[in-house]
């Protein structure tokens, strides 16, 4: 027989291990307060074949046989695809990585509607020619089950950064897309910046940089939260072309009188000091993995191959690089998803 002295030492002993188990389920990952965020970013190269091939016409195509290791040439195709080929490939990339946010450059309005469905994934940014749908998207896709979006805008990499413009004697239209998000658990904010500089003008590529620098030391001084530069510089960390990278890790200075006034007064900070740091740097050299380089092109030939993708984090004390990693384009028994490989990061919001 149970007694009622017995009976409350065993109500306290279940109510004590219902309080640890509620503890354990809040904090799964780490006692210390915050949440490790996974970024891949990807120029995804443009849909330069176009047909009219839907999502479903292609996966009804699959072969399902898995080939046996005779029937395979390893790393034998490497001519470039059209999208609606490679789409398949990028989505099951992206999604086995188990990404909470997903930048791409080069992305048509088809391409970026295709992975809105394959990933089941919202996404902003717009078409760089019009502001709308022309052109190509540096859209931010997040994964709604870890992050919220709270805004997000476009501006124009050029002497009239708030329209559709072309900074002179650039090949393209040059945009980026700013996303200020928040996870879901914990409620960390933090902002990304996803763009493309061009790949013909040096002078756009500095001004690029240095209107985006501009911009993110803004963000991180008026909102107090880690900044991400992601995306594809079209120009490299060495070397003449290198300006770019230099004025984004705070290397070398960029006159402000160059930038737009109506930009500068926008997002007018007091200039305390505010710098990029390289993720590849910034994260433990024991937790680096994968290929330097991370475009390719769509030939086997590593005399062309070069970083020229990269991701950034504000110089702040409020986040931590945990894993760094540049991924594959082309895998053993296919062809290339893309004329680029993907940079994938994980970083602890503090
Ligand atoms: C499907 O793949 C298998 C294995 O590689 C191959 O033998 C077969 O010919 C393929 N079928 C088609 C229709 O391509
Ligand atoms: C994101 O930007 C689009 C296009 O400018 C806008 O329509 C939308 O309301 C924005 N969303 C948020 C949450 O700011
Ligand atoms: C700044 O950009 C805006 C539009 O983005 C443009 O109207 C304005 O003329 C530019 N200012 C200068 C000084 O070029
Ligand atoms: C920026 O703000 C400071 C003080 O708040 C002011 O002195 C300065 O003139 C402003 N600069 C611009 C370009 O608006
Ligand atoms: C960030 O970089 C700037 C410019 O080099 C420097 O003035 C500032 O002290 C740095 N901030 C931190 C937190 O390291």
């Amino acid at each position: 027989m149970i007694t009622t002295a017995n009976s409350t030492a065993r109500v306290k002993i279940l109510a004590l291990i219902f309080l640890i188990a509620v503890l354990i389920m809040v904090y799964p990952r780490s006692t210390q307060a915050g949440w490790t965020i996974r970024i891949q970013s990807w120029n995804l190269r443009y849909d330069s074949m176009p047909n009219d091939i839907t999502v479903d016409e292609t996966i009804a195509a699959l072969n399902k046989t898995v080939p046996i290791d005779t029937q395979t040439k390893y790393y034998s195709d490497d001519t470039e695809q059209p999208w609606s080929t490679r789409r398949i490939g990028i989505k099951n990339e992206v999604l086995f990585n188990e990404v909470d946010l997903f930048t791409v450059n080069e992305g048509l309005h088809r391409q970026v509607e295709d992975l809105k469905e394959l990933l089941d994934m919202p996404y902003i940014g717009v078409g760089r020619d019009d502001g709308a749908q022309a052109g190509e998207y540096q859209a931010i896709f997040y994964n709604p089950e870890s992050i919220k979006l709270l805004s997000n805008d476009t501006f124009w990499l050029s002497d009239e950064p708030f329209e559709p413009s072309k900074y002179p004697g650039a090949g393209s239209y040059r945009s980026c897309t700013v996303g200020y998000f928040q996870t879901n658990k914990g409620g960390t904010k933090f902002v990304v910046i996803n763009a493309h500089l061009d790949d013909q003008s040096d002078d756009q590529r500095r001004l690029g940089a240095a209107l985006i620098k501009y911009r993110a030391a803004y963000e991180q001084e008026t909102k107090k939260a880690p900044v991400f530069l992601v995306g594809d510089f079209n120009s490299q960390v060495s070397g003449e072309t290198n300006g770019a990278y230099k004025i984004t890790t705070g290397r070398l200075e960029f006159p402000i009188d160059r930038l737009n006034s109506t930009f500068v007064s926008k997002y007018n900070h007091s200039g305390s000091g505010f710098e990029f740091l390289d993720l590849i740097e910034a994260t433990p050299v024991e937790n680096r993995l994968g290929n330097l380089a991370t475009f390719t092109g769509f030939k086997n030939d590593v005399d062309s191959f070069s970083r020229i993708d990269f991701q950034f984090g504000s110089n702040t004390s409020n986040w931590e690089a945990i894993r760094y990693k540049v991924g594959e384009n082309w895998y053993d028994d296919s062809y290339y998803l893309s004329d680029h490989r993907p940079v994938i990061s994980d970083i602890f919001l503090k």
